[in-house]
């Protein structure tokens, strides 16, 4: 089947297995690998993209479920003036190690400043980010880089 879809930024008609994942989509027919596969079932988030401005896991997303819509992956929001905050505070404090959950982390926050829902405090920022796990870091600087942004 045939699909057209918005992807960052840009109408994309393309050819789709009916049961293929929006992950494979993004990553094996567009190159689009910033999105990562892990856990494939929910759980870790690192194959989060925006789907019209909400987190979705693109690991139990079929490709169908996004004919018609917006998505925003990292490569997309890279590219976009808002990404310079958001560089700017992981990048401070150090909130990123290995890079691997990054991409999802920081779509997460975007998604929570556009909506203008950045929470200020700790167990906020932790309920908010809970579908974004991260081996790395231990999350304290993710957590100061998001109270960062909640504060500008
Ligand atoms: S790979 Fe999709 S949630 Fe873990
Ligand atoms: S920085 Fe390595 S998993 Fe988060």
């Amino acid at each position: 089947m045939t699909i057209s879809l918005s992807v960052n930024g840009v109408e994309v008609a393309t050819e789709i297995e009916p049961q293929e994942l929006l992950l494979d989509l993004l990553r094996d027919r567009l190159g689009l690998t910033g999105a990562k596969r892990s856990c494939d079932v929910q759980v870790c988030g690192a194959c989060t993209v925006l789907l019209d401005g909400r987190p979705v896991s693109a690991c139990c997303t079929l490709a169908w479920e996004a004919r018609g819509r917006d998505v925003l992956t990292i490569e997309g929001l890279a590219a976009l003036p808002q990404f310079a905050a958001l560089e700017d505070a992981f990048t401070r404090h150090a909130a990123l190690q290995c890079g691997f959950c990054t991409p999802g982390m920081v779509l997460t926050v975007q998604a929570l400043r556009e909506q203008r829902e950045v929470p200020a405090d700790d167990a906020g920022i932790k309920r908010a980010l809970a579908g974004n796990l991260c081996r790395c870091t231990g999350y304290k600087g993710i957590v100061e880089a998001v109270q960062e942004l909640a504060a500008r």
